[in-house]
Parts: C-alpha cells; structure tokens; sequence
C-alpha cells in the first residue's frame, strides 16, 4: 500500500480528460479524506502553464456538494504544483525525478512512493512511460506504479506490439490499466451480487435463465470528436473494453478466492470460452440527422471522411461454450445518439413451463449501472383485490431510494483508490486483453474491409436502427411489456 507521502504525477496535465477525470476524482478522494494533505500532485505536460493556469483550469470540474467541500477546494489547490516539459528528452524528467527527490526529503521518507497517471494519446504513451522507468523510477529506493487509459491497441497485433515495449520496461504488477466501468458502483457490485446470494447461484445457468443482453446507449453523437472516433467506431470505443468487463463478471464462474488474480483468472476463462463471433448475425448503424434536423448526422461532420461506413450502433450476439452457458445468447448492443443515456444488464429466464398460466411474462432481472444504479425483478403477481388475473409487477432496489445517505464514489475515485491500494481486481490484465482483441479483430476486419456491409441508417434521438426490435427477437430477446 501506499503511504500518505505518495506523490502522484499526472501526465497529460493540461489535456482533456486530466482535467475533466484524473484532477476532479483526486479532488474527490482528497474531499472523502482517501487522500491526505501531505501527498504531493505533479502536473506534468509540454504546455506551457503556470501553476495558477493549471489550478484555473482544473478548478471548475471539482464537485462541491456542501459548504466544506468548498472550503477544501483551495487546501486540495496548494497540492498541486506543475512542471512543463517535453515528452521525448531526458531534460523534464530529471526534473521531476529532482522535484520529488526534494519532496522525499522534505517529508523525510524512508522508501519513495510514486504514482504515474498516463493520461496521454497512445502516440506517446510507451516513450512516456520507457522515459519514466528510466529517469523516474526510485528503483529499489522505493516503489512505483503506472496507470495507463485505453486505447490499448487497435486490434490484436497494435495490442500485442503495445504489450511488448510496455512489459519489459514496467512489471504487471507495477502495471495498471484502466477501463473505468470496472470502477462504477453497480459493476463493482456484480461479485458480490452473484456469490453472496446463494438462490441465485442455483439458478445463474442456462436450465433458468434464456438470454442476456447486455447494453450501452448514448443519447449525444460524437460532436466535435467525429475525426477521432471515425477509425475507431462504436466497437473498438464501448464494446470491445467496457461492456466485455461487464459480460465476464457477470459470467465467469465463482473464483477460488476474492484476491485480484483468482478473479482475472476466472475471467479469462469465461473469455477463452467465448465462441469466435458470427459476422453474419450482426446488426449496425450509423446515426442521421434528427428528425426535426437539429440535430446532425454523423456524415455531417466536416472532420469524418466523406462515405464513412464508420459504424455508430451495433448488435451482436455471442455464445459461450462451457456447461453453464451452452445455448444461452448474449447480445451486445451499442449505440451513440440514440433516445436515451442507459447501461443496463437484462437476463430473462425461462418461462414457466407447466401449462397452468397462460401468457405470462418472463421474469426478467434488470441491472442499471447507470444512471441511477437499481436491481429490479419483473415478477408475476396476482392483481390485488377482486380480479384473479396476472400482471407483472418489480421487486426493485432503487439506489436513490435505498441508499440515499450513502456516497457513491465516481469511477475514477474508486480505481485511482485501488491503485494506491495496490488492489489490482478492477484493472484489465494483458491476457484479458489478447484474447478480447483476437474476438474482435476479425469482425472489425471484416466491418472495415471491402465487403463492409453498409451501416443502416437510424436518426440522431431514435432507439436504433429499424431492424433492432426483430433483431433482438431472433435472437432470443423478447420485448414484454
Ligand atoms: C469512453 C468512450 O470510453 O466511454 C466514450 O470513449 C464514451 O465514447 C464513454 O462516451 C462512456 O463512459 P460513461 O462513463 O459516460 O458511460
């Protein structure tokens, strides 16, 4: 674990997400008191800022719930200093190596704890971090941990050659990479959900349950970033990293204990088991214009190449082949500018087969990991009163309503809090990675290849494509009311 002298480097510090994730949930941690006073926050970037230009520009994105909050802002402010330096010569880093040298001995520490945030662009993020290890690193004076953010590769040859200049230079153990769902409350709670509830082991299998989906909706399109996303569309940038983490915890099998590797062991398991996709039942989509034209098609973006069959909406179903789950579909569903902003889980289970109720729905269990985390179960009940009919009704755990008086951390916080930890459970290991990319690569291969089929079209605000409500039913989802 790190100790209360730790100092953590954000590299990147005059970016985009440094200022918009990485500042405010080390604002937020200091501000639920996981972060004390005496640890030292290095910005470090090629711009060329002043301490009080970074601290304006980070300032308007902290979260300031209550009047204390506030107060703590300015105390969270002097943490934080700032070095301007380039990426790609010895100079800034033996500076920084120097400043937290200086910090050390101020603070008279006996091993040096150091933190590297990389919230940088993949193009410079190996000569980063081989810079960092070479210049930075306390050796064994101390101890020292990377954070890296996605992207990880492109598809499976970019990762592996990614891999391959990042593992000699840093350890897995010194390693962490992020994939913030794993750090959303409702995601974090999908272990315990499923091993300390011992009814639903009983019936966590394809004897009971029908299908899953598994779904990711956006209701804005990629305004302003349409060049960035054009060579990485909805698969690569939700799919392939986000809802994967939340497919095998949701269906990897029980680990032998709760510490980091049993647990990434298992879901490289459930992932080995996955059946390479089929990309003739996929269904994708690229957003129009809104249907009262406010609102612009994704073509209409000056900055994506004219003709993009970039695609903005996908559905795909996959199989995984061990006892638990033969025969049980899943589907990934994903889409920007659609009618809502919703991650969700939904399992169906098996009607009831004896014969005595007629037209009853499924009982069907609903995670929403966001917004407003809940559990709910569509059961059926009797209608109370008089009337004998059936209708279906929730049992439904609402957070707002159940844990009102409780925090629940940003993603951020709760994985830059594991890292300080040393806890490596809600990190992606690079083993994960390969075998994610060796699914995917083929279907992208195939989506950006010259038999591309072309996306259809769905408008910014819909739910989707046309064909979505029969492609859900093909495939084992139906729609109950
Ligand atoms: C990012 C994607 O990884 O996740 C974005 O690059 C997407 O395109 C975002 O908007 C969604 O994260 P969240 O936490 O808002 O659901």
């Amino acid at each position: 674990e790190f100790k209360e002298d730790t100092v953590i480097v954000v590299f990147g510090a005059s970016g985009d997400l440094a200022k918009k994730k990485t500042f405010p949930a080390l604002f937020g941690l200091f501000r639920e008191g996981f972060l004390s006073s005496s640890t030292r926050i290095i910005g470090y970037a090629r711009s060329k800022l002043t301490e009080e230009e970074l601290r304006t520009r980070i300032k308007p994105y902290f979260k300031t719930p209550t009047e204390k909050s506030k107060a703590q802002v300015d105390e969270f402010l002097k943490m934080v200093t700032y070095i301007s330096g380039p990426y790609d010569t010895p100079e800034g880093y033996q500076k920084l190596n120097s400043t937290i040298e200086e910090y050390d001995a101020a603070s008279k520490v006996k091993e040096s704890h150091r933190l590297f945030y990389l919230a940088l662009p993949p193009s410079v993020f190996t000569t980063v971090a081989a810079n960092l290890k070479r210049y930075v690193h306390p050796g064994d004076k101390g101890i020292a941990r990377i954070i890296i953010e996605k992207p990880f590769g492109h598809d499976l040859a970019s990762a592996q050659a990614l891999q391959k200049e990042l593992a000699p230079l840093w350890s897995e153990d010194e390693l962490y990479r992020i994939d913030h769902y794993l750090g959303k409350e409702m995601v974090k709670n999908l272990v315990p959900f499923r091993f300390a509830n011992n009814f639903l082991s009983a019936c966590w299998n394809n004897n009971f349950i029908k299908s899953i989906q598994i779904s990711f909706k956006e209701p804005f399109g990629t305004e302003g970033r349409g060049g960035y996303f054009d060579s990485i569309g909805i698969i690569r940038d939700v799919m392939q990293n986000h809802l994967f983490q939340v497919l095998t915890l949701l269906m990897m099998e029980r680990p032998v204990s709760f510490d980091a590797e049993a647990v990434r062991d298992e879901k490289v398991r459930l992932l080995k088991s996955i059946k390479p996709f089929d990309k003739d039942n996929v269904l994708v989509g690229q957003y129009t214009r809104s249907e009262d034209g406010s609102k612009p098609g994704y073509l209409d973006d000056e900055t994506v190449k004219p003709g993009s069959k970039c695609v903005t909406f996908a559905c795909l179903t996959l199989q995984v082949e061990n006892e638990r789950w033969q025969g049980v579909p899943v589907i990934l569903r994903a889409g920007k500018a659609l009618n809502e902003g919703k991650v969700e889980i939904r399992i169906q289970f098996r009607e009831n087969s004896n014969g005595m109720f007629k037209d009853i729905n499924r009982n069907e269990l609903v995670i929403r990991i966001q917004p407003d985390e809940a559990m709910y179960m569509k059961m059926n009940t009797k209608v109370p009163g008089i009337s004998n009919s059936i209708a279906v009704t929730e049992l439904d755990l609402s957070y707002k309503s159940r844990y009102s008086n409780f925090y629940i951390p940003e993603a951020y916080e709760s994985l830059i809090r594991d890292c300080l930890r040393g806890d490596h459970s809600n990190f992606v290991r690079d083993d994960e990675l390969d075998i994610s990319w060796s699914l995917f690569t083929p279907l992208l291969n195939y989506l950006e290849g010259p038999d591309a089929p072309t996306p259809q079209p769905y408008a910014y605000g819909s739910r989707g494509p046309a064909g979505l409500t029969d492609y859900l039913k093909r495939n084992g989802y139906v729609f109950q009311n």
